[in-house]
């Protein structure tokens, strides 16, 4: 499925229209797209298409002579500057009176020159995933971080979104806490007594304190206790058939650990639009296998119920393990199993389940699901069952998009020293103290929500600026530093220009571009609004990270060289200011985007 965006901000993609209509069909060469883009030798033009190179092959005639040919058709103008370039190139440049429009475009936009789509579609985002009763550890931090990101961009684009934490709320975890709790006495109360209604019956003493050490119990004892793994199974199902008073228990205890989850996905400004979990699935899990029956999709084996997802002629690549690797392949994808022998519902079934829910209740133009890449095989499973089910109708898109590990310094998945799993809390808890001790450099100190934006959008800027399917270090000190690729260099980029406009203390004019750092400004401007598209298409906010540093450093060199405030001439003064408020507008809205918060001063 092809996106479209309203292109008034991509220059390039003007471009590419604008020469093809006034220059190359006159030449009756029929194309149906002119590339054009960003130069990558910024010294000799700011935007570059080989398109001349393209049709002299074509022709067989000298590209040089096609190139020339184009650039004289184009009409002399305060816009653009074309040159042919040998070996056939066309440089374009852009002239200071485009990019003084530009800026003033954006700065009067109120999406600041980000790319509109030119439809807009309900995109549905299921991300965050954590599973009730259970503490949420440090592979836990990265989806809330891309997922938050991927649905911000959206919503800045002109989607309308819709997220869903899909907790994991109906799994074994739960019968393995009650069992746990009902053993060391927490919940007499409940099982004492024949009681009509225990919504009146508080959870005496079970605080997540509790609960954190009663799960991780329970859950050792499982596999060497196999009476005991037996009746947590036995438990799970009376949950999922609302028997009591296991229903109310694990309705109580689902409360406590939900209201835990929001504060945790909350330190990183993650919000969800739903909370529900699996078991809002659960009444249309039996409908969702009679499909699969009445379609005959669905068939036994060795008790149990499966589906063949295997495509004619096709060739699973398995994951090289070094880059000199033949590839290598497995053949044919597995069937999905929908139905356990014992009757149990499966991680898949559930899903599928949830997708028929959200198409009877939103009917979303696309499900994005953002989750460690381990999951991949499990959604490439979910998505050929919802497509040949038609449970997903063939126009809805069904994305996973897979995250790489967070590792440690070591090159390993990111461990405690003594080996252990890092608490996802204890993650944010060091990022704040190293924020602190950052600002406290700085003389501002017992600022703790200031330490927490700036930790965390340290962070968040270091994963966000690596492709989401690659594994990256986490590296605290990197993350932190106020100079380089860093999210605290945005946000002090941003405090710098508020302590300068807050001196200067006088409305900013239109903007005027004059000088090679405000050119660069604009240009660095115009880059970023492309790389939101980028993103966009590759589902990974890395390109808007280095849009971002790029115009923040475009910013400092402006900086450094124009004297802003001691300026005299007024238009000038004025003009320079404009830009100033152009750029913390740009910055903010990049930030925003990547779920960071700008500050006001640091
Ligand atoms: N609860 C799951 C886990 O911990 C993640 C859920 C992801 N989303 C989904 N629709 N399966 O692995």
């Amino acid at each position: 499925m092809d996106v479209n965006f309203k292109i008034v901000s991509i220059i390039s993609e003007n471009l590419g229209e604008y020469m093809k209509f006034f220059a190359v069909e006159p030449m009756h060469y029929n194309l149906s797209k002119i590339t054009v883009s960003f130069s990558n030798r910024p010294e000799l033009c700011d935007y570059q298409c080989n398109i001349a190179m393209l049709i002299a092959k074509e022709v067989g005639q000298k590209p040089i002579d096609i190139a020339s040919k184009i650039v004289s058709n184009i009409k002399e103008n305060d816009e653009f500057e074309f040159s042919a370039v040998a070996p056939g190139f066309i440089n374009i440049k852009l002239k200071d009176k485009k990019l003084t429009n530009y800026a003033n475009l954006v700065s009067c936009d109120v999406n600041c020159g980000v790319p509109q789509v030119f439809h807009q579609r309900i995109v549905m985002f299921d991300y965050g995933g954590a599973n009730v009763a259970k503490e949420l550890h440090v592979g836990h931090l990265r989806s809330p971080i891309v997922g938050e990101a991927l649905k911000r961009l959206h919503i800045g684009m002109g989607d309308k979104t819709i997220s869903d934490v899909h907790l994991g709320d109906y799994g074994l975890q739960m019968g393995l806490t009650i069992l746990q709790l009902k053993e060391d006495g927490y919940l007499d109360k409940f099982f004492k007594h024949i009681v009509e209604n225990f919504d009146n019956i508080a959870l005496e003493g079970v605080t997540l304190d509790l609960l954190n050490e009663e799960y991780p119990k329970a859950s050792k004892r499982k596999d060497v206790d196999e009476e005991f793994k037996k009746q947590a199974d036995e438990y799970t199902l009376f949950i999922q058939q609302h028997k009591e008073p296991y229903y109310s228990i694990y309705k109580k205890i689902r409360n406590l650990s939900v209201a835990e989850i929001k504060k945790n996905y909350e330190m990183l400004n993650t919000t969800f639009d739903f909370y529900l979990g699996e078991s809002d699935a659960y009444p249309y899990i039996d409908e969702t296998i009679q499909i699969f029956v009445d379609k005959k999709l669905a068939r036994e084996s060795e008790g149990a119920l499966v589906v063949d997802i295997a495509r004619e002629g096709e060739h699973i690549p398995i994951p090289k393990k070094s880059e000199d690797e033949p590839q290598r392949y497995k053949n044919p994808m597995p069937p999905a199993v929908i139905k356990k022998y014992n009757g149990g519902d499966l991680y898949a079934t559930t899903d599928i389940a949830t997708i028929l829910m959200r198409n009877r209740t939103f009917k979303p133009h696309e499900i994005i699901y953002v989750t460690d890449n381990r999951q991949a095989g499990h959604f490439e499973q979910v998505f050929r069952c919802s497509k040949l089910s038609e449970i997903s109708p063939e126009s809805q898109k069904l994305t996973h998009v897979a995250f790489g590990t967070m590792n440690g310094k070591d090159g390993k998945p990111f461990k405690t020293r003594a080996g252990g799993t890092v608490k996802y809390k204890d993650v944010v808890g060091m990022l704040v103290e190293s924020a602190e001790k950052k600002l406290a450099e700085n003389g501002i100190v017992g600022d703790k929500e200031l330490a927490r934006k700036i930790g965390v959008g340290a962070m968040k800027f270091g994963d966000l600026s690596n492709t989401v399917a690659k594994d990256y270090v986490f590296d605290i000190d990197k993350f932190m530093a106020f100079e380089g690729k860093t999210g605290p260099y945005i946000q002090y980029t941003i405090a710098r220009i508020n302590s300068i406009l807050t001196k200067a203390n006088e409305e900013c004019g239109q903007v005027c571009v004059l000088t090679e750092e405000e050119r660069n400004i604009v240009l660095a401007i115009l880059k970023l609004n492309s790389a939101y598209k980028v993103c966009y298409e590759n589902y990974s906010l890395n390109a808007l990270c280095l849009a971002t540093f790029d115009l923040a450093s475009a910013f400092s060199g402006f900086y450094n060289n124009c004297k802003i405030l001691s300026e005299e001439n007024d238009e000038r003064r004025k003009s320079m200011l404009g830009i100033c408020v152009l750029v913390k507008k740009c910055l903010e809205k990049a930030l925003w985007t990547l779920g960071i918060d700008s500050v006001e001063k640091m």
